[in-house]
């Protein structure tokens, strides 16, 4: 191992650091008193509900690897990181461009990645937190050195445009992050990951998978749109993540009083208030965007990460939590070092 690896080694294990985000959202803007218009709702409903204003959405002709490469893209510039030096294209995403290939092989032909090898996750909300831990492990045996990890989703292309109760929540967006070693920077510092399958019938998308393969069958009972049992889906995001976030932040050693950032997975504002009123911390440490984008599912929490460092909410050294939540159920935390 070189010298300059060993600076960056705990116990001769590389840390994984995140060097620099990017983030794409399409130029489309939903507002509540456009989605007033499509169905019976009202933007004071929407906002004191969830807390959200407007969300992007993207063209009908703009796929999930279009906005991960453009996140990407804008990644490896600030990073001052070279395509070519990819290894590893991880995508974390519920609405890839196609059931294979997948969406990683279609961003790294994009941006000109020809080094890496890819592949994607699908952990839903919860999948840019996964998708860092799974660079984390790799990073740390040595396996590559460095990884672009993208969450990145269209989830207006599975929502029920007639679904009140559905259609308000989300919206279309990308984030990637560049993560190596580097030497002097400690980057992740803990990371807890956790799922409950059991519960995999609250929040799901039934149809086009091996269970009910596409047909006019499953379109006309429309199981190719996300169903969620929304009360359900709230109670346990709030638990799961309080819970998980206490885990990690014990893994590193650290209370919630040493964090100077919080990135929640940007559901709703009352599942955000939720687990503040649990976890604690000052109020202003959790960083929301939620009112702008809506739930970008995977996206969500790089998204909200990359806006913090632009907006600059985030010094070296700095220490942050990201924490999310999604179906299957799967939900985990990361404490890390910026
Ligand atoms: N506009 C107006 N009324 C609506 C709307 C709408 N858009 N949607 C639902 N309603 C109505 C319902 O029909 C219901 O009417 P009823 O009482 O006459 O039957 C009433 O509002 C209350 O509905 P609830 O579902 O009980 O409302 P609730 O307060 O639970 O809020 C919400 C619903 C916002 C979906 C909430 O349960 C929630 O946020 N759950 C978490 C869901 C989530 O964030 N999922 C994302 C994926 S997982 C994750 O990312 C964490």
């Amino acid at each position: 191992m070189s010298a300059a690896l060993s600076n960056a080694t705990f116990a001769g294990i590389p840390r994984a650091s995140i060097v620099a985000t990017g983030s794409y959202v399409p130029s489309r803007v939903l507002t509540n008193a456009d989605l007033e218009k499509m169905v019976d709702t009202t933007d004071e409903w929407i906002l004191t509900r969830t807390g959200i204003r407007e969300r992007h959405i993207a063209e009908p002709d703009e796929a999930t690897s279009d906005m991960g490469a453009e996140a990407a893209r804008r990644a490896l510039a600030n990073a001052g990181v070279a395509a070519e030096d990819v290894d590893l294209i991880v995508v974390a995403t519920i609405t890839p461009d196609m059931g294979f290939p997948n969406t990683a092989c279609f961003v790294q032909a994009k941006i000109g990645a020809k080094n890496a090898f890819c592949f994607d996750i699908e952990a839903a909300c919860s999948g840019f937190v996964y998708g860092l831990d799974i660079a984390r492990q790799y990073i740390g045996t040595g396996s590559a050195r460095t990884v672009l990890v993208i969450g990145a989703e269209k989830i207006s292309c599975i929502t029920d445009w007639s679904d009140r109760s559905l259609c308000v929540l989300f919206g279309d967006g990308a984030g990637a992050a560049v993560v190596q070693s580097v030497p002097g920077r400690n980057g992740i510092l803990a990371s807890v990951m956790r799922s409950d399958g059991t519960l995999s019938d609250l929040l799901k998308l039934p149809g086009g998978g091996s269970r009910h393969p596409t047909s006019a069958e499953t379109i006309a009972q429309g199981l190719h749109y996300m169903k969620m049992e929304g009360r359900d889906v709230f109670k346990h995001a709030v638990t799961c993540m309080t819970d998980v976030a206490r885990r990690a932040l014990d893994r590193a050693g650290l209370t919630v009083d040493d964090l100077d950032l919080i990135i929640p997975h940007q559901a709703n504002q009352r599942i955000v208030s939720a687990i503040g009123e649990r976890l604690g911390g000052a109020p202003e440490k959790y960083y929301v965007n939620l009112d702008r984008y809506g739930n970008t599912s995977a996206a969500s929490v790089i998204i909200a990460l990359d806006e913090a460092h632009r907006m600059g909410r985030l010094q070296r050294g700095n220490r942050v939590l990201l924490v999310a939540f999604g179906g299957g159920f799967t939900w985990g935390a990361t404490v890390l070092e910026w």
